[in-house]
């Protein structure tokens, strides 16, 4: 979420501020690096995310995606607002 908007994205909100709570940081996995693996969803962010009318099965809180260079690469697109 935050290098999303470092990189100048104002479409994802991230109200909230990264505590789980808002889920307006909603994005799609596009593709992941081989090798890479993103975590599993929390129950929290499984909750939130349930409570979306964009739901899809690659749908992450981009907040909670912990980036690291084993990510370096991965594409997302931005879902659209609630
Ligand atoms: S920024 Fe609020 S849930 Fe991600």
């Amino acid at each position: 979420m935050q290098n999303i908007r470092n990189a100048g994205t104002e479409e994802v909100q991230a109200i909230c501020g990264g505590s789980l709570s808002c889920a307006t940081c909603h994005v799609y996995i596009d593709d992941v690096p081989a090798g890479a693996e993103l975590p599993p969803r929390s129950r929290d962010e499984e909750d939130l995310l349930d409570a979306s009318d964009h739901l899809e099965e690659n749908s992450r809180l981009s907040c909670q995606l912990v980036f690291g260079p084993a990510l370096d690469g991965v594409r997302v697109t931005i879902a659209p607002e609630d």
